[in-house]
C-alpha cells in the first residue's frame, strides 16, 4: 500500500490554517485521493461545508476540551476498579485537579491523535492536521517529548514501589504495563510527525508574524522538521484604488519581499483575501486551486 502522506499546518490564531487545511484537503480529495482532514478547532468550523459534498474526503474534528474530560473519567472509573477506596479518593483529586494544569488539553489531544494515527492514519493516502496556534502547536510536540519523561520517571518508581511491596497483586503490575504502552505510542507519534509530517507554517504578510514565524520554523528545524513551503494568507487586491489602500498594499508588498528573503530559499505561496469570510465550498475550491502544486 502507497504510504500515507501526513500534513500539519501551523501558525497564530485566526491565520486560516482551518479554512487552508480544509481547501488543500478539498484539492488532494478531488486528485482522487483517499483523504482525511482531522480539525483541533474547539470553534464551530467548516464541518456543515465540508461535510459530505465531497467525495474521497472525511473529516474529524477532535474537542480538546471534550478529550480531556473523556481521559479523566477513564483514568478515574480505571483506578475506581483496580484500587481501594483510600487510594481512590487522593487519585481521583489528583485527576480531576489535572483537567486545569497547563497542557492537560494538549497532552489529551495527543493521546486521541495518537489512536487515530496508528489505528486509522493506513487507510487514507492524506492525512490533513489542522493543528492548534503556534506555541500551542510546538507545546504539543515538546509535551509529548516531555510526557515520555514524566512517564518513565513514574514507570521507575512504580517499579521501585512494586519490589518494596511484593505482595502488591497484580494490578501493580498491570499499570507500568498500561503506562508503557502509552509512551510508546506517544514516542511513536511524535516520531511520525518529525519524520514524515510537511509542517507547513501559514502567515500574514506583516511585521511581528515574520519574526514569530522565523522563531517557529527554528523551534521546527531544531527538532528535524524541515519547511519547505510557508503560505502568506489574505494578500490585499493589486492596485487599489483607494488612498488608504494603496498605502497598505504598499506595506504589504515590501512584508512580502521580507518574507521571501528572510525564508529563502523556501517556496512562498501566497493566497488572497477575500471579500468576505470563507463560507462556500466554492471559496474553498477557489483556495484549494492555488494549492494544488503543495
Ligand atoms: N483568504 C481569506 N480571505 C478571506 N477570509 C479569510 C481568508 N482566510 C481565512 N479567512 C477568514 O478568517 C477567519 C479565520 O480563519 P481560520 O478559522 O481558518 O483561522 P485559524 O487559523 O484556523 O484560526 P484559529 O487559530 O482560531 O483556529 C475565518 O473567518 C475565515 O473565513
Ligand atoms: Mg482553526
Amino acid at each position: 500500500m502507497k504510504r500515507t502522506k501526513l500534513y500539519l499546518f501551523c501558525g497564530k490564531g485566526g491565520v486560516g490554517k482551518t479554512t487552508i487545511s480544509s481547501a488543500f484537503s478539498i484539492s488532494k480529495a478531488l486528485k482522487g485521493n483517499k483523504t482525511l482532514l482531522i480539525s483541533t478547532d474547539p470553534a464551530p468550523s467548516l464541518s456543515d461545508l465540508i461535510d459530505t459534498e465531497i467525495c474521497n474526503l472525511t473529516f474529524i474534528e477532535i474537542d480538546p476540551q471534550k478529550e480531556l474530560e473523556n481521559y479523566i473519567e477513564n483514568a478515574i472509573s480505571f483506578v475506581k476498579s483496580n484500587f481501594n477506596l483510600e487510594v481512590f479518593d487522593k487519585v481521583e483529586a489528583f485527576f480531576r485537579n489535572m483537567g486545569s494544569t497547563p497542557g492537560a488539553e494538549e497532552f489529551a489531544l495527543l493521546e486521541r491523535l495518537s489512536h487515530l494515527a496508528f489505528e486509522t492514519f493506513h487507510n487514507y493516502n492524506v492525512v490533513v492536521i489542522d493543528t492548534a496556534p503556534t506555541g500551542t502547536t510546538l507545546q504539543l510536540l515538546k509535551n509529548s517529548l516531555r510526557a515520555g519523561e514524566w512517564l518513565k520517571e513514574l514507570i521507575t518508581q512504580r517499579k521501585k514501589a512494586e519490589r518494596l511491596k511484593s505482595a502488591a497483586g497484580e494490578v501493580f503490575k498491570e499499570i507500568p504495563l498500561q503506562i508503557e504502552n502509552r509512551l510508546e505510542r506517544l514516542e511513536k507519534l511524535s516520531d511520525l510527525f518529525i519524520s514524515s509530517g510537511t509542517f507547513i507554517p501559514i502567515l500574514l504578510a506583516e511585521k511581528l508574524p515574520i519574526a514569530e514565524t522565523a522563531r517557529l520554523i527554528k523551534e521546527l528545524e531544531s527538532i528535524g522538521i524541515q519547511i519547505d513551503t510557508l503560505i502568506v494568507n489574505r494578500l490585499l487586491p493589486e492596485n487599489p484604488a483607494d488612498r488608504f489602500f494603496q498605502k497598505r498594499k504598499h506595506q504589504e508588498r515590501l512584508y512580502l519581499e521580507e518574507i521571501r528573503r528572510v525564508f529563502y530559499p523556501r517556496r512562498v505561496i501566497t493566497i488572497p483575501m477575500k471579500e468576505t469570510d470563507i463560507s462556500s465550498v466554492k471559496d474553498l475550491q477557489d483556495i484549494a486551486e492555488l494549492l494544488k502544486d503543495l
